[in-house]
């Protein structure tokens, strides 16, 4: 239908009013009270995270301001992460200029595959969704980098190189982020060379070098009637961590203490979230918390969201080292296939895979 062609190919001709299908129930609706979202008051300052200390004397203290934003907010932004601007700039404008293709050629990337390498979609689960909501997006495997770049999307001219340096730049913030998470949480990594010292956990960090990697280019378009639909649903991620850069537009709203607070956009700077992977590996430690994204009547929006985890025929469990007498199992050991099609098969707005609490 012409709703699975998405928003952006049904606004094209103009349109004065959000079709029904993208209509929520009204309980549903992000109340918008406000015509304007940008009011300062409402808006959440995350931790903040400054990527070069993570390398300095000053570790012990990053750490530590890491273990309380992953048990209290679930985010937080990271400065300071080294990577160039124009590399993040490059980026954005690749995304941009994708989404600007006539439709025709974006559509050569739409699958109903849901593990295609490349797909061009809309909505949230658009095989699924009763209401649509008012998101277009690109999804692109990134790992191994050398089996996916060629089936990337080869227009934009240089969309492939700009995002494939993107998204080795991301690897790398990933991997130094899941080193310092995983000591922040107590367990010992120390680089040893002696193998028999080797610690579980030492493993988990060879395996995210391996790990799976999904990159998603989100475009939501601007909307004539913004507080009667979403962007994206209330949900959570399924890995250890997102990395998120979204451009100057507002939209992005995280539950924090019961309530939606939008995320103010910082240009260059990062937002990374902790998945249900981590929640999971961390023993419920670390929180994965539920977010969505609103939209607005004037400006289209566009974010890449990076999503990082192990490979994907890995089992994820909580830590053993996390795990004691006075901290019992709290989650079952689940396999990343199952987990992924169970989160797929569900309402996004989830924080039931706690179901599969021991
Ligand atoms: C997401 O939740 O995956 C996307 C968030 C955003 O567009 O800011
Ligand atoms: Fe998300």
């Amino acid at each position: 239908s012409l709703y699975q062609k998405g928003v952006k190919h049904l606004c094209e001709n103009g349109l004065d009013r959000v079709p029904d299908k993208y209509i929520l129930p009204a309980a549903d609706r992000p109340n918008i009270t406000k015509q304007d979202l940008n009011i300062v008051e409402d808006n959440l300052k995350l931790p903040i995270i400054d990527f070069a200390q993570l390398l300095g004397p000053n570790r012990s203290q990053v750490l530590k301001s890491l273990a309380n934003a992953c048990e209290h907010y679930g985010f937080f932004q990271v400065i300071n992460h080294g990577i160039a601007e124009d590399i993040i700039s490059n980026m954005i404008d690749a995304g941009t200029r994708f989404f600007e293709l006539p439709f025709e050629d974006r559509a050569k990337y739409m699958s109903n595959n849901m593990q295609a390498p490349v797909r061009y979609g809309t909505s949230y689960n658009q095989n699924k969704d009763k209401v649509f909501c008012w998101r277009d997006f690109l999804k692109l495997l990134c790992h191994p980098l050398p089996e996916f770049l060629p089936l990337w999307p080869s227009s934009p001219v240089d969309f492939q190189n700009l995002a494939a340096t993107y998204s080795k730049e991301t690897k790398y913030m990933f991997l130094m982020l899941m080193e310092a998470i995983i000591e922040s949480l107590g367990i010992v990594t120390t680089a040893t060379t002696n193998d028999q010292n080797k610690t579980e956990e030492e493993d988990i960090l060879k395996q995210f070098e391996d790990g799976s990697q999904v990159m998603v280019v989100n475009f939501y378009p601007p909307c004539p009637e913004p507080d009667l639909t979403i962007g994206l649903p209330p949900h959570s991620d399924y890995g250890f961590l997102t990395l998120l850069l979204q451009d100057e537009v507002e939209g992005l709203q995280i539950q924090f203490q019961g309530q939606w607070v939008t995320v103010e956009p910082i240009a260059n700077k990062f937002v990374i979230n902790v998945g249900d992977h981590l929640e999971i590996f961390s023993n419920g430690k670390y929180k994965s918390v539920l977010h969505r994204v609103l939209v607005n009547s004037v400006k289209s929006r566009i974010s890449v969201a990076s999503l990082h985890s192990l490979p994907f025929n890995c089992m994820v469990r909580p830590s053993p080292n996390l795990i004691g007498e006075e901290n019992p199992k709290r989650y079952k050991d689940t396999d990343f296939g199952c987990f992924l099609n169970y989160v797929s098969s569900c309402e996004p707005k989830r924080k039931d895979f706690l179901e599969s609490r021991k």
